[in-house]
């Protein structure tokens, strides 16, 4: 299709319809319903779309979510590329790719590295866009038989309330690692409204929300919010169980103060990062994932 007969917007989440016609393209390209995420009020302008509308309908899509992130104990910001999709009739025709190129171009020099994690699909169009893979990786723990002590709360995300904590924490949280972390409060807000609802946590005495499931012998933990990131030590009491044998940990563990940790490559995840990136072997934070 000739581009000339599409309109190219940007940074139109004040326009109503072309949101509306956003969320509509969200919801048939990826099954994916933002209402959830909008209505609790967590929407985030820093998640910038490229987007070519006909007809008033978004046929062909590309986010760039400019995140805050600590790189190597420095302030910084990356870009992940998120929410790319083109209506079927219109693929194949050089849109996704004008759109990427358009919003690469867009975020040059406000930003230090690009990531995408991608549906198995499309990696022959991110590899024709120069993406190169990356692998993503968990940090890992032997644990020995431990009793509880209490004290942790399950919060419910079906509650204001619930809601109102875990965000007033994500937003005074200290980075959950110096070597790579990530500080975008409304992001955190989207994992806990979707696959982390479950699975939130508060532990008063530390005043931090953490993010953990248990799936037999195992205890995955996901983030931890709070203003000081507690040792794991002081931590673990409050959430573990006696059958734990191992804890994987989906953000790097330098602020956790373990010892014999070890790495576990995460298959499947399907990480891309436009050369250079800034840094190799990164354990990406399960919930800076968009
Ligand atoms: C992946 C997707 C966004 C590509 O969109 P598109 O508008 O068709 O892509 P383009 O036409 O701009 O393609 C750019 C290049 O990638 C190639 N390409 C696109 N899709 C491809 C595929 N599935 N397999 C191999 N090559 C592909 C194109 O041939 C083109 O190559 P060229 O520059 O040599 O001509 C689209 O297929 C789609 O929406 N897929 C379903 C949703 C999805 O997977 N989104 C990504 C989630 S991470």
């Amino acid at each position: 299709m000739n581009t000339h007969e599409l309109e190219l917007k940007t940074a139109y989440w004040d326009d109503p319809a072309a949101r509306n016609a956003f969320k509509e393209f969200m919801m048939s390209i990826h099954g994916l319903d933002f209402s959830v995420w909008e209505s609790a009020g967590f929407w985030d302008d820093a998640y910038t779309p490229f987007s070519y509308f006909h007809n008033g309908d978004v046929i062909a899509s590309v986010c760039m979510y400019m995140l805050d992130a600590v790189i190597d104990g420095r302030p910084s910001k990356v870009t992940q590329i998120s929410g790319v999709g083109t209506l079927p009739q219109f693929r194949r025709q050089g849109l996704n790719r004008r759109l990427t190129d358009i919003g690469l171009e867009w975020i040059e020099g406000k930003q230090v590295g690009v990531f995408l994690f991608a549906d198995a699909p499309a990696i022959p169009f991110y590899e024709k866009c120069g993406f190169e893979a990356l692998p993503d990786y968990a940090e890992c723990i032997e644990v020995e038989s431990t009793v509880s002590r209490g004290g942790a709360v399950k919060l419910d995300l079906d509650r204001p309330s619930h809601i109102d904590l875990i965000f007033d924490v994500a937003q005074r949280r200290a980075p959950i690692s110096r070597k790579f972390g990530i500080l975008n409060p409304k992001l955190v807000m989207f994992h806990a409204l979707y696959l982390l609802r479950d699975f939130a946590f508060q532990i008063p005495e530390l005043d931090c929300v953490i993010f953990c499931k248990r799936d037999g012998e195992r205890l995955q933990i996901f983030d931890i919010l709070s203003e000081e990131i507690p040792p794991f030590e002081q931590l673990y009491p409050y959430i573990c169980d006696v059958h734990d044998r191992r804890v994987e940990f989906y953000f790097h563990t330098d602020q956790l103060e373990l010892k014999s940790v070890r790495i576990k490559v995460l298959e499947g995840n399907n990480c891309y990062v436009l050369p250079p990136f800034p840094m190799k072997n990164v354990v990406f934070p399960f919930t800076c994932k968009a």
